[in-house]
C-alpha cells in the first residue's frame, strides 16, 4: 500500500479497501492486503476475523480465497465482509466454478484436452503450504444463494478467465442505510 493512501485513511478522507485471501498479490496500491498466511500481507487475520470496524470499509476484493474456507466458515466469512463494508460498498467475490472444474477431470477443457494434475490441484488447491487448500466448492447458483443469504443486494454473478480455468465473479452491494 503506498504512503498516500495511508495519509487519506489516516485523515478520514477514504475508508480502507481490502483485498482478502491476497497472497503475494495487490488489488492496486489503493487497497490493504489480508491473509491468515502470507507473510508480506499488510494485515494477518483469518478471512471470518477481520480486524476492521463495523461500516469502516469501501470495497472487499477477494479472489481465489473464499474456497479456502471449510463450507461451515463460508457464511460467517460472507457475513464478516457484510459487516465491515460501508453501506452502498460492494465485495467481490472470485471463486473456481466448480462445474467447470469437475467437467474438466472429466472430459477436458474446449480443446478435449486435459491435464489430471492440473484437475487434482484445482479441486484441492495448490496445497503449497497450510493456507493453499481448497475446503468448499462453488457454482453461480450457491455463490449467489450465498450471498444474498447474508444480505447482499443487486447481486451478479459472471464468468471469468483467470488462474488458468474458469472462475466465477460474485458481486454483491450492502444495502445503504
Ligand atoms: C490461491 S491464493 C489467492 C491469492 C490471490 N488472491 C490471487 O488472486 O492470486 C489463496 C490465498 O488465501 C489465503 N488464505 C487461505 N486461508 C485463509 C484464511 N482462512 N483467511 C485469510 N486468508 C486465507 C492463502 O494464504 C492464500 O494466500
Amino acid at each position: 500500500m503506498l504512503a498516500g493512501a495511508v495519509k487519506r485513511i489516516a485523515a478520514n478522507e477514504t475508508l480502507p479497501k481490502l483485498d482478502i485471501g491476497s497472497g503475494a498479490s495487490r488489488r492496486d496500491e489503493d487497497y490493504i492486503t489480508v491473509d491468515a498466511f502470507h507473510p508480506d500481507a499488510d494485515v494477518r487475520a483469518e478471512m471470518w476475523k477481520l480486524p476492521f470496524r463495523d461500516n469502516g470499509v469501501e470495497a472487499i476484493w477477494c479472489c481465489h480465497a473464499l474456497e479456502h474456507a471449510p463450507r461451515s466458515k463460508v457464511i460467517e466469512t460472507l457475513t464478516e465482509f457484510f459487516r465491515v463494508l460501508r453501506p452502498g460498498g460492494r465485495a467481490y467475490v472470485l471463486v473456481p466454478n466448480f462445474d467447470y472444474v469437475a467437467r474438466y477431470w472429466l472430459i477436458g477443457g474446449a480443446d478435449k484436452q486435459r491435464d489430471l494434475a492440473w484437475a487434482e490441484a484445482m479441486v484441492y488447491g495448490l496445497q503449497e503450504n497450510e493456507g493453499g487448500f481448497h475446503k468448499s466448492a462453488f457454482n453461480a447458483e450457491l455463490l449467489r444463494g450465498d450471498l444474498q443469504g447474508v444480505g447482499f443486494e443487486d447481486v451478479t454473478i459472471s464468468l471469468k478467465w483467470t488462474h488458468n480455468q474458469e472462475t466465477l465473479q460474485g458481486v454483491g452491494k450492502k444495502p445503504n442505510g
